[in-house]
């Protein structure tokens, strides 16, 4: 879709807002995308039942959301009558979260006068790369995006804000979702990715596993059967060994997949790597040389911003305000809405 788009001057900062999934967390951003306060609270009420429930996340990010926007106003030393837009997570994700954060939002834009900017998750993850902070000017237009999360797992070309391509995702289980159901089966709590990374550390990958999809045409993913082939290996290998194994295995699908998401693009030279699967240090090696291979840089944020953040949500909302792009305060949340 093409934006009518006129390019407006931002003098004053933004409140972000995120609250999609399990992370309660506000940020505000000045206009060149200076972090004046961040914060992140991980919802700790989810680990007893082994995956997030929404009726519990809703209410926690009621719970906390006004604190929490208090504290970072405070610590950046502002007002809300001192902000120039707010931002807000508004889809995709569980609807009881994102209808919190965003009523929330459109309470202190309406309040203050200010505009509204709804903010799609995953333009959050893309955009993230381009903080001012992260490399020098942010990356540039249009660059490839390999995004790992906990619920989505898809290669896109960004050309712009509000401009992009898919070109493959998956055909299953999201990457993250992966890691968390063979981190179960290890016995390892929830979330299980960071375990799984530190498990995987102690071990060697010299379990045979599945590579899904690798060396088919296309930037398609599937997870399940490597999954299904680690629940069958769990009584006969070493935790350890099985751990680093998976990992590889997936280090090596994302790098097929990322290797044809880059040949289909020329026109870009960047592959940034987003979402909370981007944390992981062996999967960012493995990408980095691919990267390198195809003649791209690769790009990821510090792992602090890989994860749900608000600091990517302020940063959409700058991005978005810069161009003259806000939303009405009737603007619907939407727990499903593809880039
Ligand atoms: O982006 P995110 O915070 O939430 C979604 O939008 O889904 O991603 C969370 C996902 C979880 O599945 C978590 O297990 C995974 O990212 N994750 C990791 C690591 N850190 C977080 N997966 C592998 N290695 C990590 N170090
Ligand atoms: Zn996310």
């Amino acid at each position: 879709m093409k934006l009518k788009e006129r390019m407006v001057t931002l003098s004053r900062p933004v409140l972000g807002i995120e609250t999609s999934c399990d992370e309660t967390a506000a940020a505000v951003l000045a206009p060149d995308g200076t972090v004046l306060a961040e914060t992140v609270l991980s919802q700790r009420e989810h680990a007893a039942f082994g995956g997030v429930v929404p009726e519990i996340a809703a209410r926690a990010h009621l719970a906390h959301l006004p604190d929490l926007a208090a504290a970072v106003l405070e610590r950046a030393g502002l007002r809300p009558a001192d902000l120039g837009g707010v931002a807000a997570t508004s889809g995709p994700g569980l609807i009881g979260g994102l209808i919190v954060g965003s009523g929330f939002a459109k309470g202190v834009a309406l309040a203050q006068g200010l505009p509204f900017v709804a903010v799609n998750h995953l333009e959050a993850h893309a955009l993230t790369a381009r903080l001012p902070g992260l490399v020098p000017g942010g990356v540039a237009f249009p660059y490839v995006l390999l995004l790992v999360s906990g619920g989505h797992c898809q290669c896109v070309l960004v050309e712009g804000v509000g401009r992009h391509r898919r070109l493959g995702g998956t055909i299953d289980d999201a990457v993250g979702e992966a890691f968390d159901k063979v981190a179960k089966m290890l016995g390892l709590g929830w979330p299980g990715g960071p375990a799984l990374e530190r498990l995987a550390a102690a071990g060697q990958p010299t379990v045979a596993l599945p590579r899904p999809l690798l060396g088919r045409p296309g930037c398609d993913f599937s997870f399940s059967g490597l999954k299904t082939a680690v629940a069958q290996r769990r009584a006969d290998a070493d935790p350890a060994d099985l751990a680093a194994s998976f990992q590889q295995a997936v280090a090596e699908v994302l790098a097929d997949r990322a290797d044809h998401a880059m040949a289909a693009c020329p026109a870009a030279r960047v592959l940034v790597v987003a979402g909370g699967v981007a944390a992981n240090a062996r999967l960012r090696a493995v990408l980095a040389k691919a990267a390198d291979r195809c003649g791209f840089a690769m790009v990821a944020p510090p792992p602090r911003l890989c994860g749900d953040n608000a600091v990517m949500v302020a940063w959409c909302g700058i991005e978005r305000l810069r161009l003259g792009l806000s939303d009405p305060l009737d603007h619907a949340p939407q727990p499903r809405w593809p880039l």
